[in-house]
C-alpha cells in the first residue's frame, strides 16, 4: 500500500515522477505529493486525492529541478488530508521523506522528539522518519539514514531527498517492497516495477535490511550495519505496453481481455520448469494452500485439482486466519502460498511461520524478485505481465493455470490433460468475443443493490470471485456461497429484489444445481445463469442466461470465471465509478 518513487537524473524529475506516480497510483490513491530538490531549497507540493489533483495544483509550474521523490497514499495513520500526505519534512525543511509502510513504534519516537523541542506538522508515522534523519545528519546523507533505520520498528520502505546533497537519494527498505531502476545518467527508486519502464528494464531488487544510495552516475547498496552489498541487476521482460490502456477504457477490461495471453505464457512458463519442479505433491502427507482474496479463490479452485490427480488432502487456508491459528505444520507438509504481488503481508507472514516449523514453502507469484519469491523454498511464477486494475482479473486465470499444471503433472494422464488445456486459451477469446452480451445483462442488473452468487464443486470459488469482483468494484453487496448451501440459510434472502448468478456448467452436480435454480425460481428470485452454449434446460430456467464454450468438466472455471469479470465490470463502468482503484482499497496489501 503506497507507492514511493525517487529519481535523481539529467532530466526534469517532475513529470517524470508525475508519470511514474500515475503507473504506481494502484497501490493507494486517497492523496499524493512530490518533493523536488531546487535552488537550494526543497520543494513540496501535496495534495488530499487522487493524483490529479497534485496535477492540477502543480500545473503551470515549471519547475527545473532534476532530483526528487513522490508518494501516492494509502492512509494507515492520520486520515487523507493535505498535511498527512507525504512526502513530510524536518522543521527546517532540509529533508523530506517518503514512505510506505508503518513505524510501530512511532509514538515513543515522537515522543522522544517532542522532549527535544521537535514540533510535528501530521499525524503520520512517517514524521519521525524525517525528524530523525534531520538529528542525525552530519554532512552525510546514508550515515544518517543508517543511524535512523536502526531506530525504527515494522514495515518501511523509504526514500529522502535533501537540499544538503542536492543529487542524491536515499532508500532503505524493511518489510516493505523497494527497487531500483538503473539507468544511462539517472537513477530511479519505486516500489513496483511499471513505475520506471519507460526509461530502464534494468532493476535491483532491494532485500530487507538494506540501503540504496544513488546520484546521476551511481547505485551502491549497504547493510543497515552499513556494509556494502554487491546486487544483481535483473533485466525485467515487463514492457510498458503491458502497464499502459492500450485503447481500453480501464485497465481492468484490457486485463480482462488479456487473459488468453496470460494463460498461454504460464503454460509454456510451466512446462519450461517442469523437469526441475524439485518436488512432487505426492511425496508430502498434505498440501496447505495459503492465500488472501483472489488468490484464496485460485487455491480454493486449485485443491480440487491436486485432490484429484495426486491424491494428497489439500487444505485451503487464508493467510491472515493461518497466522494466528493452531495449525499443525511440519516438515511432511508442503505449503503453496498465492500471492500475484508477493508482498502481501499476511501470505508472506504465514509461509514464514510454515517454513520456521520445517514445512517445504512454494511461492506462486506473478512478480520476481517480490518477498514471496525471495523467501520461499522454491518459486513457480505466473507470467501475466503487470496488473494495473485493484481488482484480480488475468492473475487470477493465470494462477488457475499453473495450479491446474501442478496438479495434472502427477496424474498418470498427464499428457492428454495438459493437451486438452491447450484449448483453453482459444475458448477464452471465444467467450471473450460475447462481451457485449454481457454488457446488456449489466445494464439491466446494475441498480440491483444485493445479489447472491452460487456455484458447486469448482464452480464454488468462481462463485466466490464473481461475487468478490463485483463487491468490490460496483460496491453493491455480493455473496457468493456453495449452491448445495443454500437451502440452510441464504435461501430466505430470495426475493424478486434480490438477482441470484448461477455458475452452472455441465459437470457432475450440473442436475444438483438445476434444481438450485428451480427452488430459487419457485421464491420469485431471479436467476442469471452461466452455462454452456446451448443448454436449453437453463435458457428456459433462467430468467438470462450467459453462454460459454462447453469444455472438459475440469477446466469450467477458466470460462466460467469470464463472463463473471465481465459483468461486474461493466455494472461498475455504467455506474461511473472508478473501476481501477476503488474506494478503499490497495492492489498490495503490505499491512495486517
Ligand atoms: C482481488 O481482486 C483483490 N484486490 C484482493 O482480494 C487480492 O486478491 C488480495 O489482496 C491478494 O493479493 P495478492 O494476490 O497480491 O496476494
Amino acid at each position: 500500500m503506497c507507492g514511493i518513487v525517487g529519481y535523481t537524473g539529467k532530466d526534469l524529475a517532475l513529470p517524470i515522477i508525475l508519470g511514474a506516480l500515475e503507473r504506481l497510483e494502484y497501490r493507494g490513491y486517497d492523496s499524493a505529493g512530490v518533493a523536488l530538490v531546487e535552488d537550494g531549497k526543497l520543494i513540496i507540493e501535496k495534495k488530499a486525492g487522487k493524483l490529479r489533483e497534485l496535477v492540477k495544483a502543480l500545473w503551470g509550474k515549471n519547475y527545473k529541478a532534476k532530483t526528487g521523490i513522490g508518494h501516492t497514499r494509502w492512509a494507515t495513520h492520520g486520515s487523507p488530508s493535505d498535511e498527512n500526505a507525504h512526502p513530510h519534512t524536518d522543521e527546517k525543511v532540509r529533508f523530506a521523506v517518503v514512505h510506505n509502510g508503518i513505524i510501530e513504534n512511532y509514538l515513543a519516537l515522537k515522543e522522544e522528539l517532542i522532549k527535544e523541542g521537535v514540533k510535528f506538522r501530521s499525524d503520520t508515522d512517517t514524521e519521525v522518519i524525517a525528524h530523525l534523519i534531520a538529528k542525525y545528519y552530519e554532512g552525510d546523507l546514508l550515515e544518517a539514514v543508517l543511524k535512523t533505520v536502526n531506530r525504527l520498528e515494522g514495515a518501511f520502505a523509504f526514500a529522502v531527498v535533501t537540499v544538503h546533497e542536492p543529487n542524491r537519494i536515499v532508500g532503505a527498505k524493511k518489510g516493505s517492497p523497494l527497487i531500483v531502476g538503473v539507468g544511462e545518467g539517472e537513477n530511479f527508486l519505486a516500489s513496483d516495477i511499471p513505475a520506471i519502464l519507460p526509461y530502464t528494464k534494468n532493476v535491483i531488487v532491494l532485500d530487507d535490511g538494506e540501503v540504496a544510495d544513488l546520484t546521476p552516475e551511481s547505485v551502491n547498496v549497504y547493510s543497515f550495519s552499513g556494509e556494502p552489498v554487491t546486487k544483481e541487476v535483473l533485466v525485467t521482460p515487463w514492457d510498458l505496453v503491458s502497464a499502459e490502456k492500450g485503447g481500453f477504457k480501464h485497465f481492468m477490461l484490457k486485463e480482462i481481455h488479456e487473459q488468453p495471453k496470460a494463460v498461454v505464457d504460464t503454460y509454456k512458463g510451466f512446462l519450461s520448469v517442469e523437469p526441475s519442479i524439485p518436488f512432487s505433491l505426492k511425496d508430502f502427507r498434505r498440501v496447505l494452500v495459503i492465500a488472501c482474496g483472489t488468490s484464496y479463490h485460485a487455491g480454493l479452485v486449485g485443491k480440487y485439482w491436486m485432490e484429484r490427480y495426486a491424491g494428497v488432502p489439500v487444505e485451503v487456508v487464508y493467510a491472515s486466519e493461518f497466522r494466528y491459528g493452531h495449525f499443525p505444520v511440519s516438515d511432511k507438509d508442503l505449503v503453496i502460498g498465492i500471492s500475484q504481488s508477493g508482498e502481501t503481508i499476511d501470505t508472506k507472514f504465514a509461509l514464514q511461520s510454515a517454513k520456521e516449523k520445517g514445512a517445504f514453502t512454494v511461492g506462486l507469484v506473478n512478480v520476481v524478485g517480490s518477498a514471496i519469491d525471495r523467501e520461499s523454498d522454491y518459486t513457480l511464477y505466473t507470467h501475466a505481465g503487470p496488473e494495473i486494475g485493484v481488482a484480480a482479473t488475468k492473475t487470477f486465470t493465470a494462477q488457475l493455470t499453473a495450479l491446474y499444471c501442478l496438479a495434472v503433472r502427477e496424474s498418470d494422464e498427464k499428457e492428454q490433460l495438459l493437451k486438452r488445456f491447450e484449448k483453453v486459451p482459444a475458448l477464452m477469446e471465444r467467450t471473450l468475443s460475447s462481451a457485449e452480451e454481457v454488457e446488456k445483462k449489466a445494464e439491466k442488473y446494475m441498480k440491483y443493490k444485493h445479489f447472491l452468487y452460487l456455484g458447486r464443486y469448482l464452480s464454488w470459488p468462481v462463485a466466490l470471485e464473481g461475487a468478490l469482483k463485483l463487491k468490490e468494484i460496483s460496491y453493491i453487496h455480493a455473496e457468493g456461497y456453495p449452491a448445495g448451501e443454500m437451502k440452510h440459510g441464504p435461501i430466505a434472502l430470495i426475493d424478486e429484489n434480490m438477482p441470484v448468478m448461477v455458475v452452472a456448467p455441465k459437470d457432475r452436480v450440473y442436475e444438483k444445481i438445476v434444481s438450485n435454480v428451480e427452488e430459487v425460481k419457485a421464491r420469485k428470485g431471479k436467476v442469471i445463469a452461466v452455462g454452456f452454449e446451448g443448454d436449453g434446460v437453463l435458457t428456459q430456467k433462467s430468467d438470462d442466461f450467459i453462454p460459454v464454450p462447453a469444455v472438459d468438466e475440469p477446466l469450467t472455471p477458466f470460462l466460467t470465471t469470464v463472463p463473471l469479470q465481465l459483468f461486474a465490470y461493466y455494472i461498475a463502468s455504467k455506474l461511473g465509478l472508478d473501476v481501477d482503484q476503488p474506494r478503499n482499497l490497495a492492489k498490495t496489501v503490505t499491512v495486517e
